[in-house]
């Protein structure tokens, strides 16, 4: 996407052929920054301080991460400890573990001098497939929204509820829940966009009102609380969100609150849809709440806060007492039967087991 008129994708190659670039997540959207990564530790920083963050950007990254592993040894030991260094990062995102099993597999019983190009060549792979996934998931979304016009008539904008980025930052470029929202806005559809701050690291009023405002999409930043209020009220007319993993069965994980928001939605009849690339499913659980690591972060997300002052400084201040317990879940599941339906690259299917195997009947046999 577009920033102040110059095309990005959230990590690139460098000109130099083997450093990597991302845009560092921490800093926006206050700062635009670039960060380079020259080594394996360097990849790996990235993604456990959320310098790049979202499922399918990590699952990139840590491919690229490989690649910068190699550059200092490329047996196979060394390959084996930077897949675990990196798998280790962040637990719940399932691209992640999908990307370094493919980058393993491209390496596998290959010449040592070979491994490094096989390796760049996969990760260059690996992110031009994110595009193009992301873009398909766009255009079945889009078709969502569309019918969600037809329902009102055609005669106000479309209001879409979205929580946490499962924007174009979150993937290599179009995003997940966000690519029908561009489509939608970019074709002349009406569309604005309710947008969950998402406490505790505000992805929302950060990173998604960022990304929307850069596109000329509208949108309104809400605290977090206001989802069922508005729902109550027929102010939103769908709900898009993105998932970090997706069962076999279709129950979802996603940023924590996603759950509220998807039983909010279900008491008031809105649809819950959930946009997603073929590696966010884990076809090996069967069960969310049973089978997907919660990630549990810092405390100190909770009780601090960033903001920029009226100077333009950015700062961190307390908002508890110094002393106050505090715990960080980061994600919660959503079982299947709050979910409408899944946009994927193949198409729009029921989070079911046999919604899921209707779209992708390859996996009927199962891989494990
Ligand atoms: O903790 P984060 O910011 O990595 O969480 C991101 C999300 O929960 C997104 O909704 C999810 O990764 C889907 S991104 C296309």
């Amino acid at each position: 996407m577009n920033v102040d008129g110059t095309h990005y994708r959230s990590i690139w190659l460098n000109d130099d052929g083997w450093s990597v670039s991302v845009i560092d997540q921490t800093r926006l959207p206050f700062a635009f920054d670039v960060k380079r990564l020259t080594t394996m530790d360097d990849a790996a920083v990235a993604i456990r301080d959320m310098i790049v963050r979202g499922a399918p950007l990590i699952g990139a990254t840590a491919a690229y991460g490989i690649c910068l592993a190699l550059r200092a040894d490329a047996g196979d030991a060394a390959v084996d400890r930077a897949h675990a260094a990196l798998l280790a990062t962040r637990p719940t995102a399932v691209n992640l573990r999908w990307a370094l099993d493919e980058m393993r597999d491209a390496l596998r019983n290959r010449p040592r001098d070979e491994r490094l190009t096989a390796a760049y060549a996969r990760a260059a792979q690996i992110c031009d497939d994110d595009v193009a996934t992301c873009h398909a998931i766009g255009g079945h979304g889009l078709a969502l929204i569309r019918e969600a016009w037809a329902r009102a008539g055609r005669k106000r904008p479309v209001n879409v509820l979205t929580h946490c980025n499962a924007g174009w930052l979150a993937t290599v470029d179009w995003g997940t829940a966000l690519a029908p929202i561009y489509m939608a806005h970019d074709d002349g559809v009406p569309v604005h966009v309710w947008v969950d701050e998402t406490r505790p690291r505000n992805q929302g009023a950060a990173l998604t009102a960022w990304e929307l405002g850069s596109h000329g999409v509208p949108h309104t930043v809400i605290v977090d609380n206001a989802g069922g209020h508005l729902m109550q009220h027929g102010e939103v007319d769908l709900c898009i969100t993105g998932t970090d993993r997706t069962t076999a069965t279709g129950d979802v994980c996603n940023k924590i609150g996603t759950y509220l928001k998807a039983l909010a939605a279900h008491d008031n009849g809105v649809p819950f849809y959930v946009a997603l690339p073929y590696s966010t499913i884990d076809w090996t659980v069967r069960d969310g709440l049973a089978g997907i690591p919660i990630e549990q972060r810092d405390a100190a997300e909770v009780t601090r806060l960033r903001g920029r002052t009226a100077s333009g400084e950015v700062v961190e201040v307390s908002v508890t007492p110094d002393a106050a317990p505090a715990a960080n879940y980061a994600f919660d599941v959503t079982p299947a039967r709050l979910v409408t339906g899944l946009v994927t690259e193949r198409g729009v299917c029921a989070a079911s087991e046999e919604g899921l195997l209707s779209l992708y009947p390859e996996r009927a046999c199962g891989r494990g």
